[in-house]
């Protein structure tokens, strides 16, 4: 069976009618022949874009040229009520000294130290899933939303979720959510300034989040100059010099980078979590192929993620066929030849994982699930040139190796404990703040006998 994919706008269509699309939901007003074209210009009142699919150009935005090609403004315009000016919307040499005294913590080492507090979410999560593993049809999403934002606090600040400050941030962040369900976190929002002003209850939410966060940080920076800071990711970021300017992160732009981490390290790995679970439910047999390794070889233990081969390929066909950042948009510093296009300064630019790992000139069976294809030739020349769930380049998501420790490990976690069937009804794809089910991911769950 195909997994489902979001029905795609035919023919070329009005730009108000792309617009009004646009709005509902970004993925199905764009056209189906994006599937196919390297490259697509759009021009309409208040955005002059191009579409990049072709990989030499995607690899001259993203790992050629990527200061030329800075973070649009309209990405900072919806995030910034929440996280300030921090990694994710800044640019320039701001940008820099945040990630010369960020990418250290998540360099190998570094999650090894992180690991059991991953071990402790998965087992955690999976037995929070026991009361609902009965059979009867629920939204898998706010449960791997859940284990996820566990992830965060257990190995940012050595808390679970239940701590008290925790559970408020996250529903703090739901409320937030809610309040401006359109931002997304590649930045698309292609919306006049005036539609862009934030209503109340946004900069509310942001605010309490915010001052939640400020709690964290201070009385981290008072253990860390008391000595008695645990070693974790907090710790080691709080602690951690620029190399080249020696300052250490002021209080206010740790809140900047900890809302960040919270917010692009939960949302996303609870998206490619639910459409992972959600692919095997929906394809029983590369379930149980799942279920036998994790039976045989899953383990608290860093090295032993190494046996997990299957849930890594699974996990990143997940991410091939739904990445949860689906698209994500730059901006022309000059005016620049693209392809055989002029492109003005300002002009924007969209990269869509959702196509390009979907492209049908590239991909053999583009649309279909198939954990196996990363051991064939195409696969392997795809993994290169054309899968970029995690962007790439210098601005590359720091997070992507943590990531792909904890992905596999909780679905391997999970599918050792459950049995997965699909719900009754067949999902739509839909892009808020990162890819979701129009209506949830509804599955069943099952003990495993
Ligand atoms: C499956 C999980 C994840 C996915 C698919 C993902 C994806 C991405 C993508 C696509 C970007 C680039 C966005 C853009 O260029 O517009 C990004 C940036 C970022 N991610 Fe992740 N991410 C994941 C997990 C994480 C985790 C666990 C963390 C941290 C704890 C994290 C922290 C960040 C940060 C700080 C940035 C901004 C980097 C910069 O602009 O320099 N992400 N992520």
């Amino acid at each position: 069976m195909i997994p489902p994919k979001p029905p795609a706008r035919q023919g070329r269509g009005s730009v108000w009618r792309f617009i009004r699309d646009f709005r509902r939901d970004i993925l199905s007003a764009q056209s189906d022949k994006l599937y196919r074209a390297w490259m697509a210009e759009f021009r309409g009142p208040f955005i002059h874009s191009f579409t990049c699919n072709d990989p030499a150009l995607v690899d001259m935005i993203l790992r050629e040229r990527p200061m030329d090609f800075p973070k649009s403004p309209r990405m900072a315009a919806g995030l910034q009520p929440l996280l300030g000016n921090s990694s994710f919307i800044s640019n320039g040499e701001t940008w820099l000294h945040q990630r010369r005294i960020i990418d250290p913590a998540f360099e190998g080492g570094r999650l090894r130290e992180a690991f059991p507090a991953m071990w402790e979410a998965a087992l955690a999560g999976t037995a929070r899933l026991q009361p609902l593993a009965d059979g009867a049809e629920i939204d898998i999403e706010p449960q791997t939303s859940h284990i996820a934002a566990d992830v965060i606090f257990r190995t940012l600040f050595s808390i679970p979720i239940e701590d008290e400050i925790a559970v408020q941030v996250f529903q703090a962040f739901r409320e937030h959510q809610e309040a401006q369900p359109m931002v997304n976190l590649g930045g698309l929002m292609a919306l006049p300034r005036w539609a862009r002003l934030h209503t109340r209850r946004v900069r509310e939410t942001a605010r309490r989040i915010r001052g939640l966060i400020r709690q964290l940080v201070s009385v981290r920076a008072a253990q860390i100059r008391a000595g008695t800071a645990p070693q974790d990711l907090a710790t080691k970021i709080m602690t951690t010099p620029d190399p080249q300017t020696g300052d250490l992160f002021t209080e206010a732009e740790m809140i900047d980078e900890v809302a960040t981490f919270f917010l692009a390290g939960h949302e996303t790995g609870a998206s490619a979590l639910a459409w992972a679970l959600y692919l095997l439910a929906e394809n029983p047999d590369w379930q149980d192929r799942l279920a036998e390794e994790a039976r045989l070889n899953l383990a608290a233990d860093f090295a032993a993620t190494r046996n997990l081969p299957l849930a890594r390929a699974v996990f990143r066909e997940a991410l091939r066929l739904y990445p949860p950042v689906a698209m994500t948009v730059r901006q022309c510093r000059q005016a620049e030849t693209l392809r055989d296009r002029k492109a003005p300064r300002g002009a924007q630019l969209v990269l869509s994982p959702w196509h390009l790992h979907r492209h049908e000139r590239l991909w053999v069976n583009p649309d279909g699930f198939d954990p196996s294809r990363w051991e064939t030739e195409n696969g392997k020349t795809c993994l290169r040139r054309a899968f970029i769930p995690f962007s790439a380049g210098a601005r590359a998501c720091p997070g992507a190796g943590f990531a792909m420790v904890e992905g596999p490990l909780i679905l391997a976690a999970l599918v050792r404990a459950y049995r997965l069937e699909p719900g009754r009804e067949r999902l739509v794809p839909i892009m808020r703040l990162t890819l979701r089910g129009k209506d949830g991911i509804r599955l069943r769950l099952l003990p495993r006998g």
